[in-house]
Formats: structure tokens, C-alpha cells, sequence
């Protein structure tokens, strides 16, 4: 396919623009956004269908989970060919009449780029295992020989993030690592046709007109020399202290290099986004290095508790993180490994990720509002998930007979429910699936969804989704509230947060009752009802709102 990009001026030239530094990223999670074909399983012409919806919501961009060829065994974040879209999500034409379409409606496409490990039904995994111990095409994974006497036993002690050894055998004796499920083999990136592949397969989507990557699990690719064993350390405490010889080495950072000259190298600023859970905010940033990447995922940010002190720390830590390597912080509450922030807000504390218990749904959205208006009101690049803009709530009593998410499968203790927050979202009040598509979804929806969905919800001023689209276009509209890298504290009574950015102020009250403060300027937005006073008014417990001043 030749390359095209006809995009309007505003998508169009290396501008300088560095649009990435404070754009709203939609994230589409393809299986479950919209159905274009009836089968139950959202699709690319799905999602061309809504792109208008999208462009009115009023993100500047949408990155899409992985669509290309792969047997799901983790939904797609197993790619059998990186080249390839699966035929349950569309063909290349689709792709390509999205981005164009996307393009002209002013939005950016990011796609997910899975270069950790492919799928065990990818040609050379495939290869690796007909070929047989010493050949030369096993060296493009990790492969060696068990211990134990009869090498009986996995060559270390790793586990994998799903649980169970990270370790499987291969009929032939030798065992292959995978940090994720069986099918999920790593790649050995230490093999130099690893890093070729990639290099080119960012040249076939860049080619293809898209705007930039996510990187999923861009802190594993590199793992410590001979594989050394872990000890005693609980491998799952992803967002511990200690550095493990699997994730978050040196040597990744040469990696993400090398990208960057391909990025650069196309017009219409081409952009990168690391998922590295690593230990601090500080070696998230190592990733974002002017010659690195261009954004990192804050999960630190995600996983703090709904609590004034906690998150005005990882919000100071972020941006003071962020600063000496001049890259935009970025504000995610939601995405589809992670428990909606509603249902986080709604249980006690709103501590975890991954609950399994509705808690108080009305309390939940409440703060799940003020999150948003205070993560939008933040300098720097914010991530919405789909559906959050609705206020869905995690699916929390999905039967086990219907879940698909691995880790639900693999061994006890792990989380095993990323199921909830895949739900297909709901469009209309009425209807299959609640307008998601003619032939029911592929998971089941509470008998709630319709009163939820984007139908009910346009045009009640009071409705989150509209919440979500003021928020948006305020943001836009007020100069320099996504840019620069600081906010001004302002005295506030304890569990208040209070912040100035220019001509702006944002008031977020995490105290549990309402608190009367002096009046600091002209609402532009709250989110809930507000009654003001002369020169002063209560703000209501777990509201955010938004001042002119
Ligand atoms: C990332 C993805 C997750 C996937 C895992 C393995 O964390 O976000 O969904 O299961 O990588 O690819």
C-alpha cells in the first residue's frame, strides 16, 4: 500500500505544533466500542461509524487496541501477524478507510504495538518450535533447557503476570519464557532480526497513515543477562521498589531510540506512548527522553486513592518527574486492565484496581465526575477510556461461564477480571445490545445499559456524557489548560485541593462533607449542583469545580 496521508491542514506537516503535549486520547477497545457486522464482536467499520461521535465528544485523537491477526488468546494482545487485521475485526481496506476517515474529521490514530511477545501462532514462533533445540531460529525467543535431572523443572523462578510459571515446555524438552500466557511467547530482543522486524513494521503503519503507537509492555522487552532468578521478591507488585531482571532494564531505552529517528523521520509529528509500569514516576520519565518516546502512561496517577493528600503528591511528583525531560505529564483513571474509576470510587478507600464488588454506584460517579474535571483540568496529555465518558461502572457479577480475560483462567490469587470493564458500551436506550451492534455482544450487558447510553444521555445537561463534552471543549477553549508543566497550590482547608493555572482555578473537595470557601472567580463548569453565595459558597463533598478568574 503506498503512503497517503489526507488529513486537513491541522493534521497535516511537521507544524511544530507538538499537538500530543495536552490532547484528550480517546482509547477505542475494538471488541467492544460498536459492531458494523452483527456478530456480537465490535469491528473497525464500527468504529468508522462513530467516528463522528468521537469527533463530537472532542478528542484530539483515538488509539485503538490491538486489531491485527491473532487467535485472542489474550483479546488480540497476541499477534499471529503484525501486518495482518483479523477477520473478526475487518480487513487492511478497513484500516485504511478509517484513518482517512478519522483524518478528515480532525482525528489523530494511534495503534497498539505488541513487541514484547507475539503469539504462539505467529510463523516464527511456529518455526522455532519445528526447528528444535540449537537452531538458530529459536534464538528469536527465549528458549533453554529445563532444570533438574531430566530438565524437568523451568530454567528459573519467574512467574508470569498472569500467574502460574512464566515458563512452558515444548514437546521437545526445552522451555520458552512468556511473561503473560502460554500463547504469549517473549521475543528474544537481544536477536537483531527482532528489532529489524519492528523497525519495519512501524514503517508499514507509519506508512499507512497512522499518527502514532501505544507500546504495550514497553518496560519488558529487554530482559537481564542469563535470566537470573528473582529470589524471594513478589514479582506482582508491579508498582513496587525493586527493578526486576525482567522489566524496566537499560537496555530497552537503545530500543526506543532507534524508534524515535523512524518517527521523526515522517511529517505530521508521529508519536509514541510507553506502557511501562515501572517502580517510580522517576524511571517512567527515562522513557520519555527528548530522543525516547513522547509520552508515558502514569499509573501512579491511576492507581491513587480518591484522597486530597495522595493525589496531590503523585500530581506534584508527576510533573516535577516530567519536567528536567521536558515531556508532557499524562492523566489516565480508566482503561481495559483496570477496574472503571467508577466502581474504584464507589468501594471503600477506592484502593486496587481490580474490584469485584459494585460498592456504592451513586458515590462512585460522583467522584468519578470530579476525577475527570480535575484530571482535565491538569497540564498535560489526559486518556479516556470508552465508556467512562457514559459513567459505566465496572460489570462486576459477569457469570464465569462468560469470562474471557487468560488471567481469569491461570492460576489463583491473580486478578482475573479485566472481563468488567470490556462490556460492549451501550448507544441506544432500546434495541440489540443497546445499539452496539444487530446481533447481541460478545459479553453480556446489565439490563441498566440503555438508561446509560449515549442516546439517553445527549441533551440531559445534567448527564455525564455531557459533562464529558464541555469539559473537553472548555479545555480547548481555555488557552493553556493542557499546556505548561505546573499548577499553583493555593491555601485550602485539609481533603480540599485547590489550584491556579492562568486565569483559571480548580476546587476538588475530597473531605466527604461540603465545605464553604470563598468564591474565586466565575464557574465555568462543576460537576454537580452548585449553589453560590455572595463572595463565598459551599463546594459539595466529592465535586470538582472549574473557575474563570
Ligand atoms: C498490556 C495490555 C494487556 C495485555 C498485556 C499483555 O498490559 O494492556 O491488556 O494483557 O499487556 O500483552
Amino acid at each position: 500500500m503506498t503512503q497517503h496521508f489526507t488529513a486537513p491542514d491541522r493534521l497535516t506537516g511537521n507544524t511544530g505544533t507538538q499537538w500530543w503535549r495536552d490532547a484528550v486520547i480517546y482509547q477505542v477497545y475494538p471488541r467492544s466500542f460498536a459492531d458494523g457486522n452483527g456478530d456480537g464482536m465490535g469491528d473497525l467499520e464500527g468504529v468508522r461509524g462513530r467516528l463522528p461521535y468521537l469527533r463530537d465528544l472532542g478528542v484530539d485523537a483515538v488509539w485503538l487496541s490491538p486489531f491485527y491477526a491473532s487467535p485472542q488468546a489474550d483479546a488480540g494482545y497476541d499477534v499471529a501477524d503484525y501486518r495482518a487485521i483479523d477477520p473478526m475485526f475487518g480487513t487492511l481496506l478497513d484500516a485504511d478507510a478509517l484513518i482517512r476517515d478519522a483524518h478528515e474529521l480532525g482525528l489523530r490514530i494511534i495503534v497498539d504495538l505488541v513487541p514484547n511477545h507475539s503469539s504462539d501462532q505467529h510463523e516464527w514462533f511456529k518455526q522455532a518450535l519445528r526447528e528444535g533445540p540449537g537452531s538458530p531460529l529459536r534464538a528469536r525467543y527465549h528458549f533453554r533447557p529445563g532444570k533438574g535431572a531430566d530438565g524437568e523443572l523451568p530454567p528459573n523462578d519467574w512467574e508470569s503476570i498472569f500467574g502460574g510459571p512464566a515458563w512452558t515446555q515444548a514437546p521437545d524438552g526445552e522451555w520458552y519464557l512468556h511473561l503473560f500466557a502460554p500463547e504469549q511467547p517473549d521475543f528474544n530482543w537481544d536477536h537483531p532480526a527482532v528489532a529489524d522486524e519492528f523497525r519495519s513494521i512501524l514503517r508499514f503503519w507509519l506508512d499507512m497513515g497512522v499518527d502514532g503507537f501505544r507500546i504495550d509492555v514497553a518496560h519488558g522487552l529487554v530482559k537481564a543477562p542469563g535470566l537470573p532468578d528473582i529470589g524471594g521478591h513478589d514479582q506482582l507488585k508491579l508498582l513496587g521498589n525493586d527493578v526486576m531482571p525482567f522489566f524496566d532494564q537499560e537496555g530497552v531505552h537503545a530500543i526506543y531510540r532507534s524508534w524515535r529517528t523512524i518517527l521523526d523521520e515522517y511529517d505530521g509529528e508521529r508519536i509514541a506512548v510507553a506502557e511501562a509500569w515501572t517502580p517510580t514516576v522517576e524511571r517512567t520519565a527515562a522513557y520519555v527522553r527528548p530522543d525516547e518516546l513522547h509520552q508515558a502512561f502514569n499509573f501512579q496517577y491511576l492507581g491513587a486513592p480518591w484522597e486530597a493528600a495522595a493525589l496531590r503528591e503523585v500530581i506534584d511528583a508527576s510533573l516535577a518527574a516530567m519536567r528536567p525531560v521536558g515531556a508532557p505529564a499524562t492523566w489516565v483513571l480508566s482503561n481495559h486492565d483496570v477496574t472503571r474509576h467508577a466502581t474504584r470510587f464507589a468501594n471503600p478507600q477506592g484502593l486496587g484496581t481490580q474490584l469485584r464488588t459494585p460498592g456504592d454506584r451513586e458515590l462512585g460517579l460522583r467522584r468519578a465526575r470530579a476525577a475527570t474535571l480535575l484530571m482535565l483540568a491538569l497540564p498535560g496529555s489526559a486518556y479516556v477510556y470508552q465508556g467512562e465518558e457514559l459513567g459505566l461502572p465496572d460489570v462486576t457479577d459477569l457469570p464465569d461461564e462468560v469470562r474471557q480475560d487468560p488471567s481469569f483462567f491461570r492460576a489463583a490469587g491473580q486478578d482475573g477480571f479485566r472481563d468488567g470493564c470490556r462490556v460492549p458500551i451501550p448507544w441506544t436506550v432500546e434495541g440489540s445490545s443497546y445499539g452496539f451492534g444487530s446481533g447481541g455482544s460478545w459479553l453480556p450487558q446489565p439490563d441498566t445499559w440503555g438508561g446509560l447510553s449515549v442516546e439517553a444521555q445527549t441533551g440531559d445537561a445534567d448527564s455525564t456524557l455531557e459533562l464529558y463534552r464541555r469539559a473537553i471543549a472548555a479545555r480547548r477553549d481555555h488557552p493553556g489548560l493542557g499546556a505548561g508543566d505546573d499548577v499553583q497550590w493555593l491555601d485550602a482547608p485539609e481533603g480540599v485541593l485547590a489550584f491556579a493555572r492562568e486565569g483559571f482555578v480548580c476546587t476538588v473537595n475530597l473531605t466527604g462533607s461540603p465545605v464553604r470557601l470563598a468564591t474565586p472567580g466565575r464557574v465555568v463548569l462543576a460537576s454537580a449542583q452548585l449553589t453560590l453565595g455572595e463572595g463565598q459558597f459551599d463546594l459539595p463533598a466529592d465535586t470538582t469545580v472549574w473557575w474563570t478568574v
